[in-house]
């Protein structure tokens, strides 16, 4: 038995911001962030939506693409929760009306589509739930400082999920084999140093000043990050097909995480696949964490450019560090259009 994918759906926020709308107020530029990262514009939560209700809307239209109207779980994969605790699951599922099912979040930043996938997997493999709704949403935007134009132009908020059956390995639309890994050795070069138990949030606001307003925000080391982030997808990528057995040849969309479009173009041209059979979508969306893959499938699946019958390798890189690949064949499923 084996998890097979059966629905996928997508939510962005309506508020779109260009890389001129940026320019106003960061000392940045449209020309530097397009040719730097392949951004044009992301979108961000305003107007009462969170993390929560991103998710609520990605996760219905996933359950609307399978025909489903119940899960026997619900994970979320979030670097950007609704509170620092509880979990949003819970009240995800609640809110689609999914009952007391079972219900968590994890946190694998931008790889956390790929550990989600594999979790929601081991769920249906282990027995204990038959359908499994996963969603990767992010409300990053809120965890960045927009003052800062080293961040502040990479992310998008946005949600996306997947519905997964228990069904046969040789099914369109099952999953793996999978590969994971992590470097925490590397932590520091993509972190939110405060806010969790080592800086705690009570240090703020009770006149200790201990907590540097900085360190409520994302610090990223750019560079390093780059170089981790192509030798890693690459090795992960490798690992993966070797596992499945496919040749480099047999892939028919590599769609990998949308961190820069010079990392995915470069980790295209180390596996020797031709651009043509490379998805993007973060000109208009950024970097959304764990919601980057399933958008990125949406979109694509969505106009048609992603067809039943095609072989597909996702692959993902992320604060931690962490990573992870898996490959499936693409199953005959309907996707809705992304606002
Ligand atoms: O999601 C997974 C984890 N994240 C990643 O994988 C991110 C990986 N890293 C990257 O994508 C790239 O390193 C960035 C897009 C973040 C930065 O691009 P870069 O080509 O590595 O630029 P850089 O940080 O080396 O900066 C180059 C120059 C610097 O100026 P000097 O020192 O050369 O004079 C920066 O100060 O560009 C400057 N710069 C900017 N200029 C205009 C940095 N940010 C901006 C900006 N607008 N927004």
């Amino acid at each position: 038995m084996t998890a097979v994918l059966t629905g996928i759906g997508g939510f962005l926020p309506p508020k779109a911001v260009t890389n001129d709308d940026l320019s106003r107020t960061l000392d940045t530029s449209d020309e530097w962030i397009r040719t730097r990262t392949g951004i044009r514009a992301r979108r961000m939560v305003s107007d009462g939506l969170s993390t929560g209700s991103l998710a609520v809307e990605a996760g219905a239209r996933a359950m609307r693409s399978a025909g489903v109207t119940g899960v026997d779980a619900v994970v979320v994969a979030t670097t950007s929760p609704e509170r620092l605790c509880p979990a949003v699951a819970p009240e995800v599922a609640s809110r689609l009306g999914l009952g007391t099912v079972a219900a968590f979040d994890l946190t694998s930043a931008c790889s956390g589509f790929l550990y989600g996938l594999a979790t929601a997997a081991g769920l249906i493999d282990s027995g204990t739930a038959d359908t499994v709704l996963f969603i990767g949403s992010e409300a990053f935007t809120t965890l960045v400082n927009q003052e800062d134009r080293a961040t502040a132009p990479i992310f998008g908020d946005g949600a996306g999920a997947v519905v997964l059956r228990r069904g046969e390995p040789d099914e369109p639309g099952a999953l793996g084999p999978f590969d994971l890994g992590s470097d925490g050795a590397l932590a520091d070069l993509l972190a939110i140093p405060a806010g969790g138990s080592r800086q705690r949030s009570a240090d703020a606001g009770l006149g200790h000043g201990t907590v540097p307003t900085a360190d409520w925000y994302l610090r990223m080391e750019g560079r390093p990050l780059y170089t981790q982030a192509v030798e890693r997808m690459t090795q992960s990528a490798l690992a993966v097909l070797k596992r499945a057995d496919w040749p480099v040849a047999d892939v028919d969309w590599f769609a990998g995480h949308q961190a820069n479009l010079r990392i995915v173009r470069a980790v295209a041209e180390e596996l020797e696949l031709c651009e043509e059979r490379v998805a993007v979508n973060i000109d208009r969306v950024g970097n959304t964490l764990a919601a980057s893959v399933p958008l990125l499938l949406n979109d694509y699946a969505a106009r048609g450019a992603l067809r039943a019958g095609q072989r597909v390798l996702l692959s993902a890189f992320g604060a931690g560090l962490s990573w992870g690949s898996t490959v499936l064949v693409w199953p005959e499923i309907q996707a809705e259009p992304i606002n």
